[in-house]
């Protein structure tokens, strides 16, 4: 049987991504010091990462025909990940993102044209076969819609033993009282600090114990903050935190969320997380513990993920100073999560690829 895949439901854009010394001046007139293409949207660039993690994964959401989409069904191609569950769209145009990267800090700055491309729909996934899917990620965006999407899961679930019910996860990453109510969904919930700081929230911590009693039982609200590395929060009430390992470079900041997410999920759907209540038991408890009784590996410090030379890694950083793009060409991070090394992972092959991703792995006890 084929290994199940992870299906990831949200965006998937063009980025127009130009790299500039500095953040230009309203109304000025300069040069750039590099520009190019590359595939992005949130549920995208977590397939891309997922799948260079080693994980099977398949993208759904939708497109129009015509250039753009060849270029990002393409390049979803290169990633080895699965469209088929790609909803073409008759009208309306495939979303565009401009995206400016500072060179001198790193900022992403980014101005999104994702208008009038319906999204798809919870009779679209009606007609996904979930027999072969393990997880489902759902970028937050039309969330009535994707409630029912989640609904239909959870039903699947119900006339399921645990070893084959998919485990789910949501991304509330844009303050849009619409979305919030999502928080009720998923057995792992990712709220951005875009999110927390708009309902006042001040850290990870503070977000988390304000916002645990909206995810449903057993459920796991994980919240990243940039620097200060991020927290999980289980319905063992224990709240875990990673540091970030900031890298000694910074080189941009584009997709850093979305690999943060990917990562996680990757992590926990290798090794099992049990926030479901009927998975308690053979969890041996709640929360974020394994039933492998291998400790947690989990990615905080991908929010700082940038492309860095650590550890026996050779980095060839001219020209490709992207983070994911430096994923995308060639450095695949599956032998790195087995191979500790000081304070994060990277891979113990040096190779020609660009660089490494950095990331935390907590002792969690
Ligand atoms: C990064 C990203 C970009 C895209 C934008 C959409 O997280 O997905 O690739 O342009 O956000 O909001």
């Amino acid at each position: 049987m084929e290994e199940k895949q992870i299906l990831c439901v949200g965006l998937v854009v063009l980025d127009i991504i130009n790299v500039v010394e500095k953040y230009p001046e309203e109304d000025s007139d300069s040069r750039c010091l590099s520009q190019r293409w590359q595939r992005g949207g949130n549920a995208s660039n977590s397939c891309t990462v997922l799948s260079l993690l080693g994980s099977p994964c398949a993208f759904m959401g939708s497109l129009a025909p015509g250039h753009i989409a060849d270029f990002l069904v393409a390049d979803f191609g290169r990633r080895g990940v699965d469209v088929s569950q790609v909803a073409w769209q008759s009208g309306g145009d495939t979303p565009c993102s401009c995206c400016m990267i500072s060179g001198s800090n790193g900022s992403r700055t980014i101005v999104l044209y994702d208008t009038n491309l319906p999204d798809v729909t919870a009779q679209d996934f009606e007609k996904v076969d979930l027999t072969r899917y393990k997880w489902i990620h759902i970028e937050g965006r039309n969330a009535a819609e994707q409630v029912k999407m989640l609904q239909r899961v959870d039903q699947y679930n119900k006339a399921r033993p645990p070893e084959l019910q998919i485990r789910t996860s949501v991304e509330v990453e844009k303050p849009r009282d619409e979305l919030y109510q999502l928080f009720g969904y998923g057995d792992v919930v990712f709220v951005s600090k875009d999110v927390a700081k708009h309902m006042g929230f001040q850290s990870a911590a503070e977000t988390l114990k304000g916002l645990y009693g909206r995810v449903r039982k057993g459920a796991v609200l994980v919240c990243a903050w940039a620097e200060q590395g991020a927290d999980a929060l289980g319905p063992d009430g224990q709240l875990l935190h990673s540091d970030a390992f900031p890298p000694p470079r910074v080189v941009d900041t584009l997709g850093a969320g979305d690999t943060f997410n990917a990562s996680f999920i990757f992590s926990l759907s290798q090794v099992g997380v049990h926030a479901h209540p009927s998975r308690k038991k053979r969890a041996g408890g709640p929360g974020l513990r394994l039933s492998s009784g291998r400790q947690e590996v989990w990615a905080a410090g991908l929010r700082w993920h940038r492309v860095m030379a650590p550890n026996g890694c050779r980095p060839n950083l001219s020209g490709r100073n992207n983070s994911l793009r430096s994923l995308r060409d060639g450095h695949s991070h599956a032998n790195g999560l087995n191979s500790h090394e000081g304070g994060g992972y990277c891979s113990p092959t040096p190779t020609s690829a660009p660089g490494c991703l950095h990331y935390s792995v907590p002792q969690i006890k």
